[in-house]
């Protein structure tokens, strides 16, 4: 089988993740797919940047066009984050023809729909599994497992760093601040973690969640969302003291014809499953009306579990590519209805 050849945008902590597991996983991703499958150029903001692993400097570049038009890259893996310039790469490789992977949830929950129409339009792949969750393979749970099933509720901790930062002020009485450089330096927070601590990377997970799982065009205006900046230590220790945990709670639910999304912090009995999920763990339940209620939990950030969601993704496309079903759209069940929020 012809290899599968693989262009990165970024090389922070996701891409690196991915490159040390493309490389160090190959034989089994070879027994997967029948094809090997191979690195060809990464995009860097800053190619003489120190790194924490080696790559070839022929295979580094600044220039995201020597990967967007290089006739030989089959699909295109963003990992630099944000909006703009990001957006616009994806969709001039959609235009070209590449298959894309990406782990960008903010673009994915603001622009979802325009990436994946020109998607459908140039036949081409678009997963994001890293986009929620991390390391859990939740949108491949939702589209795929829950397929037969009407779910009615999705609740869970979907973002790691806000996570890290309550159980740390929980268990070592810890500080805000300390906590949130501790997660940066880890790579769990986001460029500008404020979307991190002020809910907005957790209402983006659940846009994305609701929006699958409801199969109805969720936006990000439909979430009311609140952080964890106002949390103090003080308000975490009494909850302790009542036999509750503080967790930063995501909440989708569909009721008859109506939705509501929201992102708030939550005192959490000390019995419910969730109120253990400690650390840069997220777990997220799913109720459906058939199957009853189910739990997934796992690493939700950092470069190893995130890269593993990405290299999935790119097994997936190398699956339908050598099937000759590329461009199926399988996770886009995105509809023109939209519910009414449950304010309305
Ligand atoms: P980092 O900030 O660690 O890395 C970003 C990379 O992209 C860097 O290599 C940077 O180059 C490059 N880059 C950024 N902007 C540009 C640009 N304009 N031109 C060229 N190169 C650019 O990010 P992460 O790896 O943490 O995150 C990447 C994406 O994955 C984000 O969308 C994030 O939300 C998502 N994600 C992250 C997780 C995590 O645990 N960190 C988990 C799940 C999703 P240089 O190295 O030269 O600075
Ligand atoms: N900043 C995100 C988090 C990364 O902490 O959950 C994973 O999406």
């Amino acid at each position: 089988m012809k290899p599968i050849k693989a262009g990165l945008l970024g090389l922070g902590t996701v891409g690196t993740g991915v490159v040390r597991i493309v490389e160090g996983h190959q034989e089994d991703l070879v027994m997967q797919t029948g094809s090997s499958l191979t690195i060809e150029k990464i995009l860097v903001k800053n190619r003489s940047k120190e790194r924490s692993i080696t790559v070839g400097p022929d295979k580094l570049t600044e220039d995201p066009w020597e990967i967007i038009n290089h006739e030989e890259i089959d699909v295109v893996v963003e990992v630099m984050g944000g909006i703009e310039p990001a957006r616009t790469y994806i969709l001039e490789a959609l235009s070209r023809g590449k298959h894309v992977v990406t782990a960008n949830k903010d673009l994915m929950a603001l622009h979802g729909q325009e990436i994946l129409a020109k998607a459908a339009e140039n036949g081409c792949d678009v997963f994001y599994e890293a986009s929620v969750a991390g390391g859990i393979p939740i949108i491949r749970t939702l589209v795929e497992g829950f397929a037969s099933d009407r779910i009615t509720k999705i609740m869970g901790i979907v973002n790691g760093t806000t996570n890290y930062i309550l159980t740390k002020m929980s268990q070592e009485g810890a500080s805000y601040e300390d906590v949130l450089k501790e997660a940066q330096e880890l790579g769990y927070a986001e460029a500008d973690p404020t979307s991190d601590v002020e809910g907005l990377d957790a209402a983006r997970k659940m846009t994305i969640l609701a929006t699958l799982g409801f199969n109805v065009n969720v936006s990000l205006d439909d979430v009311s969302v609140k952080g964890i900046s106002s949390i103090s230590k003080e308000d975490i220790l009494y909850a302790k003291k009542l036999g509750y945990e503080v967790k930063l709670l995501g909440i989708a639910e569909r009721k008859d014809d109506s939705i509501s999304v929201t992102v708030q912090p939550t005192m959490v009995n000390r019995s419910h499953p969730l109120a253990s999920v400690n650390g840069v763990f997220n777990a997220v339940y799913v109720y459906g009306e058939a199957v009853g209620e189910t739990m997934f939990y796992g690493p939700g950030a950092g470069e190893l579990p995130t890269a593993t969601s990405i290299v999935a993704d790119l097994v997936a496309v190398a699956k339908n590519r050598n099937l000759g079903v590329s461009g199926r759209r399988v996770f886009t069940p995105y509809k023109e209805k939209k519910l009414r929020t449950a304010e309305q």
